[in-house]
């Protein structure tokens, strides 16, 4: 069965260095020694990548071994660099846009890619998913949490979320920029708790705000199984119901009707709270989605769909069809490749 992984990251093997040519030392830089590849942020060591990072012919085998035919690339959210000057930020998001295109047009049946935009700046935003959609080809974006001191409803990104419903682009939300960074920063908590907290407010943002109630064209997909959005929902109508005066300010729509027309990755680490996830927000809105090739990531894919043994119908939706649905891709994309499997 065709089986393709929307939540997969990737980063060139190296960008322009920004630090350096801004003198702003927030910038990501790559240094590449000693044949490794080694991402330094504020000076200070952040992260090491490999093969799997990088290396989209080392990756097509890796995935082949993991039994997924298709990653839907994304680039890694420590890029996404909303803080910084715009028009800096966006020389960045269009280098690697370009690396992304380039990536799916030499492997047009192994990859998908989803774009990034300078958010701060939603002009610059905006004329930069325009690129992403018609210039290079990528099927939509990938987008933080929040972006600085605007949620997700900020009417300043409004236009923004207008233009991917009118272009047909597909919204991947990720969070990034994790709440409560400073003050837990022991034990990987912003990673463990931070994380799934940033998909509740982004979602929650989405619905209250009006967002998707004024953009029913638009198709936002979720990582991490939406966070803790899908299990506090009974909460969040509870509070939607008994204080409408604070909840239901800006959109009266029940929260729990906007389930139908969201997507969610499978990445939740427990087949029991993905069949959970299968029960609440309906079996045909969940996606493959590993976080590859980062260790928190599942990593072996669909593992926990596997565990839950469904029947054929529903893996096929699982596997691959809400997520060409939601990257508006037609059925065919793949087709040679599904028929060679
Ligand atoms: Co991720």
């Amino acid at each position: 069965m065709l089986k393709i992984d929307v939540h997969s990251h990737i980063l060139p093997p190296e960008w322009p260095n920004l630090a350096e040519k801004y003198d702003d030392p927030r910038f990501p830089v790559m240094v590449n020694a000693d044949g490794r590849h080694r991402i330094y942020k504020d000076r200070a060591f952040f992260r090491e990548i490999w093969e799997n990072g990088y290396d989209p012919e080392f990756r097509i085998e890796e995935c082949q071994r993991l039994g997924v035919d298709v990653q839907v690339i994304s680039t890694v959210p420590v890029m996404f660099s909303y803080w910084a000057r715009p028009e800096h930020a966006h020389e960045l998001h269009r280098y690697l846009n370009q690396h992304t295109a380039e990536i799916c047009r030499r492997f047009p049946t192994r990859y998908a890619g989803v774009g990034t935009v300078p958010l701060q700046s939603p002009r610059l935003a905006i004329a930069e998913l325009e690129h992403c959609i018609r210039d290079l080809g990528l099927q939509g974006v990938q987008i933080g949490s929040h972006v600085n001191d605007w949620n997700l409803d900020a009417p300043e990104l409004f236009p923004f979320f207008e233009a991917a419903a009118d272009l047909g682009a597909a919204i991947l939300v990720h969070p990034w920029d994790m709440m409560g960074f400073s003050s837990m920063p022991k034990y990987w908590m912003p990673w463990l708790v931070g994380m799934p907290a940033e998909q509740s407010r982004a979602a929650c943002c989405l619905i209250f705000g009006g967002v998707l109630e004024r953009l029913p064209a638009l198709r936002v997909g979720f990582a991490h199984g939406g966070g803790t959005f899908p299990f506090t929902i009974g909460r969040i109508e509870h509070g939607f119901r008994m204080r409408p005066d604070l909840v239901a300010t800006d959109n009266n729509r029940e929260p729990r009707e906007y389930f139908r027309r969201l997507y969610f990755d499978s990445c939740v680490h427990d087949p029991q709270a993905l069949q959970y996830l299968l029960d609440v927000v309906g079996e045909d809105r969940i996606m493959l989605g590993t976080d590859y090739p980062f260790p928190l990531g599942e990593q072996r894919p669909g593992e926990a769909i596997d565990a839950l043994e469904l029947a054929p119908r529903q893996q096929q939706r699982v596997f691959h069809g809400a997520a060409m649905e939601w990257l508006g891709l037609p059925a065919e994309r793949f087709s040679t490749l599904a028929e060679a499997l």
